[in-house]
């Protein structure tokens, strides 16, 4: 077991991340990480070499460049009009058929087999729980898909990260937010940015991806779903909240949650999810 802590830009968060000999990772915040994933593969490995390695960073450095606070404010405008089109579920997971993920280093299935598995993944650990069934089975990748408007796998796919604050060093391949505009921004690169301590991510504009238009299409529907749904779909992305525990200064009900154990296992089934 080791013992590392967490740095974001220089200023300490006071997280203590523990790693167990098993690879899961305990946060003194109150998540535990698990090193495996429900299929009993370890997760995201960015360091390993393989065929994919190369084309992942390429992946991740434009949407580092990319990804700015005022382009995922448009993006989430312009898709909360859910103007697009209007289809089932079951629909929409076959036009998953024929996509590829290129944000992940490990994966090389469509997409409707990679959510089918994880849904059938969470069923066999939680039985009872069927909104979580159906929580990890929906997915906004259908972005990809010329009919939600074709867009390229940078602004669908990969980790999620808040805009108008400082880029975490725990976020992956990091180095390429300092082509990020936003990295030049005296209002946006600070740590607590244009936010405030405990805001909430609620309030907390996220890198734009197929979990906040995800979100949004709950919302607008009115799902039935809990509201950790709502927190699962919106955040299962967002990695360096959930391997590092970065952000958490800009947390407030979800903190509460965790400490009272719900938020805890939420947060392993964002990882279980795992895009
Ligand atoms: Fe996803």
């Amino acid at each position: 077991m080791s013992e590392t802590n967490n740095n974001i830009n220089g200023v300490e968060s006071g997280e203590r991340v523990i790693e167990e000999s098993n690879g899961s990772l305990n946060l003194d915040g109150g998540f535990v990480v698990p090193g495996m994933n429900a299929f009993g593969l370890s997760f995201r490995d960015y360091e390993k070499e393989s065929e994919r390695k190369a084309s992942v960073e390429d992946f991740y450095r434009t949407n580092h460049i990319n990804q700015t606070y005022n382009f995922a404010k448009k993006k989430k405008e312009e898709y909360g009009k859910l103007n697009r089109m209007e289809m089932s579920i079951w629909e929409c997971c076959e036009l998953l058929n024929e996509f590829i993920d290129e944000s992940d280093p490990d994966l090389d299935e469509p997409q409707i087999e990679h959510l089918l598995q994880t849904a059938e993944a969470i069923r066999r650990d939680y039985p009872d729980e069927d909104w979580l069934h159906l929580t990890a089975l929906i997915h906004g990748k259908v972005l990809l898909h010329p009919s939600f408007g074709g867009e390229p796998q940078w602004c669908v796919v990969g980790d999620t990260f808040p805009l108008g604050c400082a880029f975490d060093p725990s976020i992956v391949h990091h180095q390429y937010f300092e082509e990020n505009p936003d990295d030049r921004n005296p209002a946006y690169r600070t740590r607590i940015g244009i936010y405030s301590d405990g805001c909430g991510l609620d309030n907390v504009t996220m890198s734009w991806g197929h979990d906040e238009y995800m979100y949004l299409v709950m919302k607008e529907n009115k799902t039935t779903l809990p509201p950790e749904a709502h927190f699962i779909v919106r955040f299962h992305s967002f990695y360096a909240m959930h391997r590092a525990g970065a952000y958490k200064y800009l947390m407030n009900e979800e903190i509460r949650r965790c400490s009272s154990g719900s938020m805890c296992s939420t947060n392993m089934i964002c990882i279980a999810k795992a895009r």
